[in-house]
């Protein structure tokens, strides 16, 4: 990171979905500043959209190792560590190369449980041109927490960090 941008963990609860997203794009642009380390970058892109989105109770990443995904740098509580393929929310998207948005949980067969108070989910693939390289996880207790606006967010956040790791 450049040590001189240090994004603050603003609270944006107060603003439109919408405005969250660029804000926390903006925040995170200047997080992955001349770094490219992917683990780096993935522990402070898990911390800021934690302290930033409103109502999350996870968000991380789980890296594809093998033919299976393995967990990354999170927030939230400990959470299992392997999945594999075409299981679960992750594992779903994973294979698919989709993201998958979930308004209910308990809905969705197949859920693994991490934390019992999750009830709605957003994942989205990590894909390297056709590569995939693992999943970003977002978990609330909120039922219905996530829109398009959410995941349309997000998926422009996960290039931006892609674009930081693959920069030389
Ligand atoms: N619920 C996820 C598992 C990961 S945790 O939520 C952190 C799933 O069904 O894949």
């Amino acid at each position: 990171m450049n040590s001189s941008v240090v994004p603050l963990a603003a609270d944006s609860s107060s603003l439109a979905p919408a405005a969250q997203h660029a804000e926390l794009q903006r925040a995170l642009a200047g997080l992955l500043a001349g770094e490219t380390d992917l683990i780096a970058n993935a522990a402070n892109f898990a911390a800021l959209v934690y302290t930033t989105l409103p109502g999350l109770n996870w968000a991380g990443f789980y890296f594809l190792r093998g033919n299976e995904l393995v967990l990354g740098p999170f927030q939230g509580r400990p959470a299992c560590v392997r999945i594999a393929m075409g299981r679960g929310v992750c594992g779903t998207a994973a294979a698919r190369r989709v993201s998958v948005l979930v308004a209910d949980v308990h809905e969705f067969p197949g859920h693994i449980v991490c934390d019992t108070a999750s009830r709605s989910e957003l994942v989205v693939p990590l894909l390297d041109g056709g590569r995939l390289i693992g999943v970003l996880d977002l978990d609330s207790p909120v039922p219905a927490r996530f829109t398009a606006v959410d995941q349309a967010g997000m998926e422009a956040a996960v290039r931006l960090l892609l674009e930081a790791c693959q920069a030389r």
